[in-house]
């Protein structure tokens, strides 16, 4: 090896360098069930039904960011015994039409292996798939699981989006969110691996901000790592606090009516992953305004139903950042009215 390679190697990472770095929930994406923390019982469960010859369809439900992808992924790979050619992963979201289903899902199944191994479709997001979709995918479910030569792998975030017969069809498995014993092992995980220095009191306050989600858990550990602080301590995971970052956001809306920079700051944090999306953001609204002492009972009244109208709309297929900036425009004009009197 020449000197300049193993100067190139033995180098530290620049700040900028340290940017680019695959994010951490990559990095600590758990590759078998064992390292996958809380929930134990249903990954228990998952383990028997997926260990056996005879598999049933499965059906993972859930709320964002506690490992459904991550289990769904690695129940393929063991069903397909390693054989990505016989794993197929769909989005529903995006790739749930008719047309997917007949071009690309159906020749799949129809294809006979190489192998005449197992094949796996695994089907994300599985509950934003219309309406019109989900009955023709019970056929095909029907049709080419018989003899347990296709195994199909939802996972959703709410059940009851999806049509009871395709249902009725797949064991269920539910994830919750994570117990903090249990979060504790996962920032362990990353402290010994990324060689953190976090006071004790930090802790503390780590996992109260990802409540019991080990996605948020993850990312935020990375948020506050990167602003090149050592150690972490509390005000500095306070600086990166959802809570504060959403407070922000309410503040360019209602104290400056500034709707431009609300949308702004709620991109970056997309971006940065510290709010997963416009329908988490939506939530985190509701959250706020349906438990905290606000003293405007109408207020609070017209904001959990302009959040509910957005969340419906972004079910029904509308482009979530529009129904986000139309939220926020809902609570300023609401704002500007309840102070002109009206
Ligand atoms: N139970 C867990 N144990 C360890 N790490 C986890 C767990 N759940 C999530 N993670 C971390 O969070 C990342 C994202 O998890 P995953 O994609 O499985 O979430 P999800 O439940 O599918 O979320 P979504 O509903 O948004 O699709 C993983 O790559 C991993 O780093
Ligand atoms: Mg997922």
């Amino acid at each position: 090896m020449s000197t300049t390679t193993s100067k190139t190697v033995k180098k530290t990472k620049t700040k900028k360098e340290k940017t680019r770095e695959s994010p951490w929930t990559e990095q600590f994406r758990p590759r078998t069930t064992k390292q996958i923390v809380g929930n134990q019982d249903v990954v228990r469960d998952i383990d028997e039904q997926t260990s056996q010859l005879s598999v049933p369809n499965i059906c993972i439900s859930g709320i964002q960011g506690v490992g459904k992808t991550t289990i769904s992924n690695i129940i393929a790979w063991r069903l397909a015994e390693g054989q990505v050619e016989n794993i197929l992963i769909i989005n529903g979201s995006e790739q749930g039409t008719m047309d997917y289903l007949r071009k690309k899902i159906i020749p799949f199944c129809d294809k006979t292996s190489l192998d005449s191994g197992r094949k796996v479709v695994v089907i994300e997001e599985a509950d934003n798939m219309s309406t019109k979709v989900q009955p023709a995918l019970r056929k095909v479910m029907e049709k080419y699981t018989v003899n347990g030569n296709v195994v199909f792998v939802l996972n959703c975030n709410y059940l009851n989006k999806i049509i009871p017969p395709l249902l009725s069809r797949c064991a269920k498995f539910k994830f919750g969110r994570v117990a903090d014993k249990d979060m504790i092992k996962l920032l362990k995980r990353v402290q010994k691996v990324k060689k953190l220095t976090i006071e004790e009191g930090a802790i503390e306050k780590i996992l109260k901000e990802a409540k019991g989600i080990p996605r948020d858990l993850i990312t935020l550990l990375q948020m506050v790592s990167l602003s090149g602080k050592r150690p972490i301590t509390t005000d500095l995971v306070q600086k990166h606090s959802l809570d504060v970052i959403v407070e922000e956001i309410m503040k360019e809306i209602l104290k400056k009516k500034n709707l431009k920079a609300a949308l702004d700051l709620t991109i970056k944090n997309m971006n940065e992953g510290r709010i997963i999306d416009e329908r988490s953001m939506i939530e985190e609204i509701f959250n706020r305004y349906s438990s905290n002492g606000i003293k405007n009972e109408l207020f609070r009244g017209f904001i959990i139903k302009y959040c509910a109208e957005a969340d419906a709309n972004i079910s029904g297929g509308s482009i979530p950042l529009i129904q986000l900036g139309g939220l926020y425009s809902n609570i300023l004009i609401l704002k500007i009215q309840s102070e002109s009197g009206k």
